[in-house]
């Protein structure tokens, strides 16, 4: 496949074709949805949850995330790469969102960084494009603002909290993003959101009406057999599959089945001899 671009994605967005987009955290995944033909790969700050075990993603450090965006780069390398921007590495000062997000870029080289936030983060924004960084937008549900939502919410159910998101994204829009990642906010909203800009938009839990989907792998993979959310449709159950395949190691290593001699080295009949002389 050749190198995804935002060209590429901009093709899409106006011929119709709907853009798949994933998150992914280590290098076997990577290389799993490059070859599934995944345009858009995120490494998320999801990750603090998915790969770390934390409560949420504040705890998440630039130096953890430019480690598993380099992993993952190496397994997807056409795929567009996006680097998610943790908690308190933009939203101090335009000069370290420009520091940080330099970081993020040359150090893993992906195509685009994500940060959350609408209208307060517009000037930040502005200063990374004019810096050369591209920027991804994330508005609706924000994790890293869980805080100040009371939680893991859906966003934009009334009109007016609709109105405020349709700002968020246009002056995101007019400050220089080149996709707008929407979350948990009802299809009515995303339509909204959609017909308002002219740069692709991706739907987190947010309905059909945008250029492209995102979900979070683990989610969709069922890799964990507790909660996911409303939005997320599950397309394997690999709970069930690693489960039982470490249970039947368990089982077979205390009962003596493994390893069989298949599974070891020969030697001759007389080195085996020589040796217990
Ligand atoms: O960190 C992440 O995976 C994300 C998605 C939830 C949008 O930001
Ligand atoms: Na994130």
């Amino acid at each position: 496949r050749k190198k995804i671009t935002i060209h590429t994605l901009n093709q899409m967005k106006e011929k119709g074709e709907p853009i798949t987009m994933l998150t992914a955290y280590d290098y076997p995944v990577a290389l799993l949805e490059e070859k599934a033909g995944v345009e858009i790969i995120l490494v998320g700050d999801s990750l603090g949850m998915t790969v770390y075990g934390m409560d949420g993603t504040l705890p998440v450090t630039l130096d953890m995330m430019i480690n598993h965006a380099t992993a993952v780069r190496k397994g997807a390398p056409t795929a567009f790469l996006v680097g998610d921007m943790p908690y308190m590495t933009y939203q101090i000062s335009k000069e370290e969102a420009i520091r940080n997000a330099g970081r993020m870029m040359a150090e893993t080289n992906c195509d685009i960084v994500k940060l959350e936030g609408g209208v307060e983060m517009a000037e930040t924004v502005a200063a990374m494009v004019k810096a050369t960084i591209p920027v991804m937008g994330h508005i609706g549900l924000t994790p890293q603002s869980t805080a100040q939502m009371g939680g893991f919410k859906a966003q934009g159910r009334t009109a007016e909290e609709a109105v405020k998101l349709i700002e968020d994204a246009k002056a995101l829009e007019a400050a220089g993003i080149s996709l707008l990642l929407v979350e948990a906010v009802p299809p009515a909203v995303l339509t909204e959101i959609t017909k308002a800009l002219s740069i692709p938009v991706i739907s987190l839990g947010a309905g059909a009406d945008a250029a492209g989907q995102l979900l979070i792998v683990h989610d969709i993979l069922g890799f964990f057999d507790r909660f996911v959310p409303k939005f997320v449709k599950k397309y394997a159950n690999l709970n069930e599959t690693i489960h039982s395949g470490l249970s039947d190691y368990v089982n077979e290593v205390k009962t003596g089945k493994f390893p069989e001699e298949k599974y070891t080295y020969g030697m001759k009949e007389e080195e085996v001899k020589k040796l217990k002389d």
